[in-house]
């Protein structure tokens, strides 16, 4: 298998960004194919710490990044993401970077809507980036988004404008917002436009070629399969598809090239956000591993909340995204507990569980089944090989495999590129 599709198997913040970045010096091209800027993806490289939201991680090893179709592009966001990275070095230019021309734009009035929305869900509030990710794609879908090529014929964006507006100001109207400024959107887009340009082509185009030469691809995507917003805990979900297939049609290639389906998995679980999370930990435990593991968001700051492993959870992302290997990641925050769990199963009304049912009430309403173990007192931070851990922690890795019916590649013990344990070479199985 020539390619590596990488994808967070529980509810994002993985260390997909870290496990990409040590995969990036061995692939020929990096691709972003789903998401947008509400992904926070952070690198360790020695005294350097990198954080991306929309470019590839690839750009910090120089690796040719590529912002596919699937994902919505909200280009002021890029450009102040690529003069924050420049100034730390990194070199970014139209040979090592390209956007697909046909990616939708996020726009202003995108992000204005999603904390419009959000204000007036109360209860049913998701807890979004308000980065406008939802509100985009539904223009995506909806046949009215305004696309990277069409900022090379802005004389021609009437008629795709009056679509847009014929929606938005209806519902901006109920929100009482006036309706949306098109001299000052189209000025806006004037401005914008020779930047995305700059970078602009079609990139299903130059993939195909790469991959008949014989390169290979490293697709990278963002949030997690739990946050899918067919498989993941609906309505709790972000608006793309973040299972492994999307690699595919998110950047003009066919099944075929998603090769090796790595799913990023975090030794415990955390979650940003609204939505069920069964195990949960509103105690000391949960409020240790959040410090130990630096729980808050890269995007928003928020408090990540925390909790033991949930086997039945990644045992069903991995088996909806057809996962070939784990990588494991973040064992050093369990070094020093006496005794950790694992969640084997739930309990539901009396009846034993082992999947999560699609039900947002039977979500929110299932009791977790744990099995423990011993911890161990052993320092794993910055380990290199399976021979520096300690016993115990090989049991916790073997049960966990066990438990999710998907071998363990990876294992990652700090948030350093190098830390990180090679268990089987996702590039040459
Ligand atoms: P992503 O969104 O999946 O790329 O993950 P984030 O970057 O949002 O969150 C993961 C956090 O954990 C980052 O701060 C990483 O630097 C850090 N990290 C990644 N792997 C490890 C690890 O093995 N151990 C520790 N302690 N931190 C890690
Ligand atoms: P990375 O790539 C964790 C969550 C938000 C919210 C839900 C919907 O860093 O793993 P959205 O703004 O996408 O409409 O929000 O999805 N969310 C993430 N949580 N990591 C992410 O990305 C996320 N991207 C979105 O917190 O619950
Ligand atoms: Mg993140």
């Amino acid at each position: 298998m020539a390619n590596v599709t990488v994808i967070g198997s529980q509810w994002g913040d993985e260390g997909k960004g870290k496990i990409v970045d040590w995969l990036a010096n061995r692939a020929d091209a990096v691709v972003r194919f789903q998401g947008g800027h509400n992904a926070g993806h952070t690198l360790v490289v020695g005294d350097q710490v990198y954080k991306l939201s929309l470019l590839p991680s690839g750009i910090v090893t120089g690796t040719l990044s590529i912002i596919g179709n699937g994902v919505v592009l909200d280009p002021w966001a890029l450009r102040a993401e690529m003069e924050k990275l420049r100034a730390q070095g990194v070199e970014i230019n139209a040979e090592n970077f390209a956007i697909a021309d046909n990616c939708p734009l996020i726009l202003p009035f995108h992000r204005d809507l999603d904390a419009l929305r959000e204000q007036a869900a109360g209860a049913g509030k998701i807890g979004t980036t308000g980065r406008g990710i939802g509100p985009a794609y539904e223009d995506k879908v909806g046949r009215r988004a305004i696309r990277v090529c069409d900022l090379a014929h802005l004389d021609l964006l009437d008629p795709q404008i009056d679509r847009l507006t014929a929606h938005h100001d209806a519902l901006r109207a109920g929100f009482g917002q006036p309706p949306i400024d098109r001299d000052r959107l189209k000025a806006d887009l004037a401005e914008i436009a020779d930047f995305v340009l700059e970078y602009a082509q079609p990139v299903w185009k130059r993939l195909n070629k790469v991959r008949k030469a014989g390169a290979r691809i490293l697709f990278e995507g963002a949030q997690g399969v739990l946050l899918d917003v067919d498989h993941g805990t609906y309505p709790f979900v972000t608006s793309s598809n973040t299972v492994s297939g999307t690699a595919a049609s998110g950047s003009g290639l066919g099944p075929s090239a998603v090769g090796f389906v790595l799913g990023i998995t975090k030794a415990y679980t955390t979650r940003v956000g609204s939505g069920p999370f069964p195990t949960e930990l509103d105690d000391e435990t949960g409020q240790r591993l959040g410090e130990r593991g630096h729980e808050f968001g890269t995007v928003t700051g928020r408090k990540r909340r925390c909790g033991w492993f949930d086997a039945v959870l990644v045992r069903q992302s991995c088996a909806v995204s057809g996962v070939t290997g784990i990588a494991l990641t973040k064992l050093d925050v369990l070094d020093g507990f006496d005794k950790i769990r694992i969640c084997t199963g739930y309990r539901l009304r009396g009846k034993v569980l082992d999947y999560f049912p699609s039900h947002a009430a039977d979500q929110a309403a299932v009791e977790p089944i744990y099995e423990e173990i011993d911890g161990w007192q052993e320092t794993t931070a910055g380990a290199r090989s399976y021979a520096e851990l300690p016993a115990q922690a090989i049991k916790y890795i073997q049960r966990v495999q066990e438990l999710i019916e998907t071998p363990i590649a990876l294992v990652s013990t700090s948030p350093e590129r190098e830390d990180t344990i090679l268990i089987r070479d996702p590039f040459t199985d």
